[in-house]
């Protein structure tokens, strides 16, 4: 082979390979863009926008008495209170639930409140209820079938100073 024709040959293929490769990265480029893409869909997806409600929920630490022989007025201002109340004709009874205990009402306000009660009848959920800041107390109502049922239990949340229980055994 003569010497101008070996470098034309070189020539030719540093071409074809250059266009290759360009032609390669070019694909690779135009993939990773597209998985780019669709990770930033699925972030967006991913992302939960809070409401406003919804941001003033600042804690759900579950917290009880301290000293159960001698609760403070703020534990009992967070402490729900069930009341068993009458039987109607149907054999339903009307409970009712309040929040806090011992007459000490929790503050319904625009940035503290009671922004949830869930009830069970046993291990039975049977209600649970949210509420909207400043404008719904924590209280609720409810009408049960009480046969066999053994204890109630109520669950609330305070925006602010976190989840509280209380156990009515039957
Ligand atoms: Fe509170």
């Amino acid at each position: 082979m003569k010497r101008r024709e070996i470098i034309k040959m070189l020539g030719l293929s540093a071409v074809v390979g250059s266009a290759g490769l360009m032609a390669a990265c070019s694909m690779n480029d135009s993939k990773v863009e597209e998985n780019a893409d669709t990770l930033a869909e699925k972030a967006k997806e991913a992302v939960v926008e809070l409401s406003e409600r919804d941001k003033k929920i600042v804690n759900r630490q579950e917290l009880s008495f301290y000293d159960p022989e001698k609760p403070t007025d703020f534990e009992l201002k967070h402490t729900p209170q069930i009341d068993v109340l009458a039987k109607d004709k149907d054999g339903f009874t009307e409970i009712k639930i309040s929040v806090g205990q011992k007459g000490i009402v929790h503050p319904t306000e625009e940035n503290h409140w009671i922004d949830y009660i869930k009830f069970w009848a046993d291990d039975k959920l049977v209600g649970n209820i949210l509420y909207e800041a400043g404008i719904a107390g924590g209280f609720a109502y409810f009408k049960l079938k009480l046969d066999n049922v053994k204890s109630l239990k109520a669950e609330i949340g305070c925006n602010i100073h976190g989840i509280w229980k209380h156990t009515l055994n039957l």
